[in-house]
Order: C-alpha cells, then structure tokens, then sequence
C-alpha cells in the first residue's frame, strides 16, 4: 500500500492562494486535491476553472481533480487545461461511466470513479478495469469540516479485497473527516491516499501535519 496525502485547498486561504499552493510544495503532500461543486449534485459551489489554472501556475503538485457535479462530460477537456492529472467523477451523478471515464484516460488522466457514503462498492465490478483510482466518500460531499463516517474502514476493506483479487493496481482514495485519529486505520484497512482538507489548513502547522498524516 501507498501512504500518499492530498491536502484540499477548500479549505485553503483563497485571499493566500500562492501562500498556501507555496506551503503544499514545501511539503510531504503528494497531490493537491481540487474540489469542483456545481451546486447541483451537491448542495454547494466552490471554485472553477480559471482558480485552478491560476492555482496550478504555482503548483509543484500534480492535481488531483474531484468532480462534483452532474455529467463531467463538458468539463473533462477544462480540467485538462487548467492542470488536472487525475479526474474523478460520481457514479451517482454519470449515466454513461464508462464513457466517461474511457475520455478522460484518452485526454491522457488518470480516471477516477467517486463513491458516496451510501453507495456499496459492489457496483463498480464491471468498471474496475477502466480506472486508475476509486474515491471513497467518509462525509456526504459539498463541504469541508464533517465528521467522519466510521462505516468506511469496512468499505476500504471490501475494495481492497475486489482490487486484489483481479490483481490490479487500482488506488483507494478516501475523502472527508480524515484525521491523524482514523489515518492511520485508513492505511492498514487498505487506503493508498488520503485527502484531508480542515485537518491540514486549520492546524498550527499544516506541513507538519501532512507529514504526520503520512506516518499515521
Ligand atoms: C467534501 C470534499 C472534501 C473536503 C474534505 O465534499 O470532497 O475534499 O475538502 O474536507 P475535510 O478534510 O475538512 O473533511
Ligand atoms: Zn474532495
């Protein structure tokens, strides 16, 4: 298993963006974590495109893209342009996944499949094979500072068993309520990364913090 750590810049100090994108860099963080909300899917709106473009002109990072809005599929050619190397998109929110996520590996990222809390792991059978990576919700998306839903160690587990047993190199993401309390856990049920958004910005010191996360 990875230990690797993707701060969330939603919770990041936009009027400090560089400061912040500058600290990221200087850290053990292995990806940035974008938050794109369409007030659709989900019950909030955060940044867009040219924030992350701007965001990415002082990324060392490479950006890991988490897509929560209804049907990607405009938007996959913009994510690209404005830095994205990994996309994640909901199964809830695409009718068409495959489809989905086939273009964003043809655009040359990496394709990521996002579960929500309530969504059981057994449904991603038949699209394992055509991505690099599942994220499994802790909190129901749309806002930074919940709390962690404790059912997701077993979840972790339950996909660590299917991944293994087609052999693949498919990583786990978890996102939301991530803490130097259930990282370490995270890790050991079978997470290779993990975003933490509150955890990291709102500490004393956030470079530590991410170091601590990645030893947890
Ligand atoms: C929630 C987002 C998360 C969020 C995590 O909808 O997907 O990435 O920023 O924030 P924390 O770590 O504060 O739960
Ligand atoms: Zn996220």
């Amino acid at each position: 298993m990875k230990r690797l750590i993707a701060p969330s810049v939603l919770s990041a100090d936009f009027a400090n963006i560089q400061r912040d994108i500058e600290m990221l860099n200087n850290s053990d963080a292995d990806y940035v974590h974008i938050d794109i909300m369409d007030g659709v899917f989900v019950p909030n709106i955060s940044y867009g495109f040219p924030v992350c473009a701007a965001m990415h002109k002082h990324s060392k990072k490479p950006m890991d893209f988490h897509l929560m809005i209804q049907n990607a599929d405009p938007y996959l050619e913009d994510c690209i342009k404005s830095g994205a190397e990994i996309i994640s998109v909901h199964y809830e929110a695409h009718n068409h996944l495959h489809r989905t996520v086939t273009r964003i590996r043809e655009l040359g990222a990496k394709a990521g499949v996002v579960l929500n809390p309530h969504t059981p792991v057994d449904v991603l059978e038949e699209i394992l094979p055509y991505v690099d990576l599942v994220l499994l919700m802790s909190v129901n998306p749309g806002f930074g500072g919940q709390k962690f839903i404790e059912t997701t160690f077993s979840k972790v587990r339950k996909l660590r068993g299917m991944i293994d047993t087609i052999d693949s190199d498919i990583l786990i993401e978890v996102d939301g309520g991530v803490t130097d309390q259930n990282a370490g856990e995270l890790f050991e049920a079978g997470a290779d990364m993990l975003v933490a958004g509150s955890f990291v910005f709102k500490s004393d010191d956030p470079a530590q913090t991410i170091s601590n996360l990645k030893s947890a």
